[in-house]
């Protein structure tokens, strides 16, 4: 019993860090390639690491990194840390 809970478990986990997440919607404001500096004001994304891509999308997440309910906060509050870590990784590799 504890083996099959453990393995549904496991397989969920997989499943969400495997999860491509759908950026179409970035790529308006970001470019593609991420390579479009958004509404004249954002950094180019493609030249940040992975550690400021993921610092920034968390903390719009949590509404410290910005104005509070900013553009990026809409962006962003809907997905997983692990789907927010699936797209910083996507953008970095
Ligand atoms: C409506 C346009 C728009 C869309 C759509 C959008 N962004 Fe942004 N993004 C911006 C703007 C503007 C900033 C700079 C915001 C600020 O901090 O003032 C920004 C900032 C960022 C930053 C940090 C760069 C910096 O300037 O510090 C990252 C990373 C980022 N966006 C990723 C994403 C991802 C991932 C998505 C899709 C889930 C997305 N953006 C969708 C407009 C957009």
């Amino acid at each position: 019993m504890n083996k099959v809970v453990y393995m549904i478990i496991s397989i969920a986990v997989t499943t969400a860090l495997m999860a491509k997440v759908d950026t179409t919607e970035c790529a308006g404001c970001h470019g593609a390639d991420w390579s479009k500096v958004a509404l004249r004001k954002s950094k180019v994304v493609s030249e940040m690491s992975y550690t400021d891509i993921i610092t920034a999308l968390k903390g719009y997440k949590a509404n410290t990194r910005g104005r509070p309910m900013n553009r990026m906060h809409s962006q962003v509050y809907k997905f997983t840390d692990a789907e927010l870590k699936a797209i910083a990784k996507s953008i970095t590799k």
